[in-house]
């Protein structure tokens, strides 16, 4: 979603900022900006294109400060334009000149915003009133000319005044032209993490404090500084040279709030792309690595691997014998990892098991039932809808919750009792890929270690699956191996508008995640279904036009899955079949089969998902389409 980074610092500020809108730009891309605090005043820069023409742009100015706001937007309120583009001015009320800033006077608010402001169509109206001109169909906007509206010599104080006047949620820096000395910044519901950076001493050795930053991941410092301190919900942070006061929600600065610093050593997610023309293929190839990650140093499945790490910590041991059913909240490809464990985990554990999308279950009036075990699924951590449910489930008296997360300093780790860390590693590609495997393995490790703490999983049947675990990167290998095939299909996709996937039990999911990852970056229409379910409607979609993937691993239900394959062929359907080796399926007219390894009994998906992203990344290559940064989309959606 959009990115922030700000900085206060005795030396010119603006590199940091641009590097750090680079390392955020996978998040949202509508637009990016800054705004500095230059002799002159405020002044800003902004661009629709990328953050590399931004950085065009600020160098032949030869922009220089010692403070500034950086922003990369992701649109909610108001199409992707320059107008719309953050940072936000206020210049005062009274002030117009649409499409001529130079006729306006200097500006005295500029401000950057992550989040939605929800009244923000009754604040309009009344700073409107007020003789506030609006130059943005923003919600932001709002909150820089209430800023202004409340300031009496004091940004702290105006801050908070505004804030007062929100609902909804943000992370917001804001810098005013009376105190070029002073950067504030506040969140609710969305990230935002304060990063202190030192000075260096005559002997090379940490002196003062001589910078401090926000941004919204401590991604976009990475480098920069190590030192982090993590905002709380309803905080509003105050920087000024030398130092940084906090102020809680219903605090006083007379008190200031102390928060943990915490040392972090952040990627920079700017890893090579080596041979590869893609992030998104980049991490397709990393999953044999990311899958033996995964297992590096498991000797044996125990509830220990799920031990809490964050601020709520519980031993797994202790609530794992407390609980009898499981609630999984998540979205997108995490929500259907979900969809899979909950077939493993009524399989295997005998645990009853409720798949949610996250941002339908926070408005539900749904039964809570507090000897559930809520796990909580999500690549970033910092989910909008995610973090709702699983604080909606807290609300309700659900306190067994657990991450199942790709980022350890994220907010779900943090508000979980236990967790489980995923081994992705930092994860770019908007079409999520590695972190869904990893993910997958998660879940199948605590399948495991709670079907032994239910006395369901013998010595003998763990150490199977183990072994069958530990030998997925080869077999994942072989998959990859048949990216040449793909290539193939993909030819045959990419001219075509609508797509079908079918799966049966374990891999409808899979299925599922097949037609997201098409759609999300060929922008071709994909649907999935239980294939049982294709003569209760979707058949009568089926012509030669639109081809038809199945997923057809040598389970119990292919014989079925023979029969819903049959009724495509019967109506001229084109089939694209993706079956094990020991299956007998063969290519011919019209059904076009790929020979995936023998079947892998309940970590099929695992291999299964994998041609499905290849299929989806050459399409996107064929049709042309920016694969890394589809349409309309972005890394982590940190709004509702
Ligand atoms: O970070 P999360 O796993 O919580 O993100 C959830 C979804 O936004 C994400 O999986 C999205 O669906 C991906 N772009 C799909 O490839």
């Amino acid at each position: 979603m959009c990115g922030i980074v700000a900085a206060l610092a005795a030396h010119n500020i603006v590199p940091v900022l641009v590097q750090g809108l680079q390392r955020l730009e996978y998040r949202g891309y509508d637009s990016c900006g800054l705004a500095l605090q230059g002799a002159g005043g405020l002044q800003r820069s902004r661009s629709t294109a990328r953050v590399a023409e931004l950085q065009a742009q600020v160098q032949a100015d030869e922009l220089a400060a010692h403070s500034g706001i950086a922003h990369t937007r992701w649109a909610t309120h108001g199409a992707p334009a320059l107008h719309n583009a953050h940072p936000h001015f206020s210049h005062g009320p009274g002030q117009h000149a649409p499409g001529d800033e130079a006729a306006l006077g200097p500006a005295r608010v500029a401000l950057v915003h992550n989040g939605i402001i929800e009244n923000h169509e009754a604040l309009r109206a009344e700073l409107q009133a007020q003789g506030y001109v609006f130059s943005s169909q923003t919600d932001t906007e709002v909150i820089a000319h209430l800023v202004d509206a409340l300031y009496q010599g004091d940004l702290l104080a105006a801050v908070r005044a505004a804030l007062a006047r929100l609902h909804g949620a943000y992370a917001i820096a804001v810098l005013h032209a009376a105190e070029p000395q002073r950067l504030v910044g506040a969140r609710a519901g969305s990230p935002l993490v304060l990063g202190l950076g030192s000075g260096v001493d005559a002997g090379g050795e940490p002196s003062g404090l001589s910078a401090q930053y926000l941004a919204s991941d401590v991604m976009a410092l990475a480098g920069v500084t190590d030192q982090f301190v993590y905002l709380a919900e309803g905080d509003v942070v105050d920087l000024q040279p030398g130092g940084y006061l906090i102020v809680e929600r219903g605090g006083q600065p007379q008190s200031p709030a102390q928060r943990p610093v915490r040392t972090v050593q952040a990627h920079s997610g700017a890893a090579e792309l080596g041979p590869y023309r893609h992030y998104m293929q980049k991490e397709i190839f990393e999953q044999p690595r990311a899958l033996a990650d995964t297992l590096e140093g498991i000797e044996a499945v125990g509830p220990d691997l799920f031990d809490g790490l964050g601020e709520r910590a519980a031993i797994a041991a202790e609530v794992f014998g407390q609980i009898d059913r499981v609630l999984i909240l998540a979205c997108g490809t995490s929500y259907y990892s979900g969809c899979v464990a909950k077939y493993w985990l009524e399989d295997l554990a005998g645990l009853p098991t409720q798949v949610e999308v996250a941002s339908e279950y926070r408005y539900r009036r749904s039964v809570p039932d507090p000897r559930t075990l809520v796990v909580a699924i999500s690549q970033s951590g910092e989910t909008a809808d995610t973090l709702a449910a699983l604080r909606h489930a807290q609300g309700l008296g659900m306190v067994h919750t657990l991450a199942l997360c790709n980022v350890s300093t994220s907010a779900l780790v943090r508000e979980c009792a236990l967790a489980y860390l995923t081994r992705a590693g930092v994860e770019i590609g908007v079409a999520s890929t590695k972190a869904f495997s990893t993910q997958l393995a998660g879940l199948f490790l605590l399948t495991l270690a709670l079907a032994q703490a239910r006395g369901r999983l013998s010595a003998a049947e763990q150490a199977e699956h183990l072994h069958a675990m530990r030998h997925l990167p080869l077999a994942l290998q072989a998959v990859l191996a048949l990216e040449p095939q793909l290539i193939q299909w993909a030819e045959a996709f990419a001219p075509r508008e609508h797509a079908l996937f079918l799966g049966r039990g374990l891999h409808y999911p899979i299925a599922l995640e097949g037609a997201l990852k098409l759609k999300e970056i060929s922008y071709i229409h994909a649907e999935a279904y239980p294939a049982g379910e294709l003569k209760h409607g979707p058949l009568a979609l089926v012509t030669s036009a639109m081809p038809v993937v199945v997923v057809a691993p040598n389970d119990e239900l292919l014989e079925k899955l023979k029969s819903n394959m049959q009724e495509v062929r019967a109506r001229g359907g084109v089939l694209y079949v993706l079956a094990d080796a020991d299956s007998h399926i063969q290519s011919a007219e019209g059904l076009h089969v790929i020979r995936l390894p023998e079947h892998y009994g309940p970590l099929s998906p695992i291999l299964h998902v994998v041609p499905l992203q290849l299929l989806a990344y050459h399409t996107a290559l064929v049709r042309g389409t920016d694969v890394d940064k589809p349409r309309n989309l972005a890394k982590s959606v940190t709004v509702e």
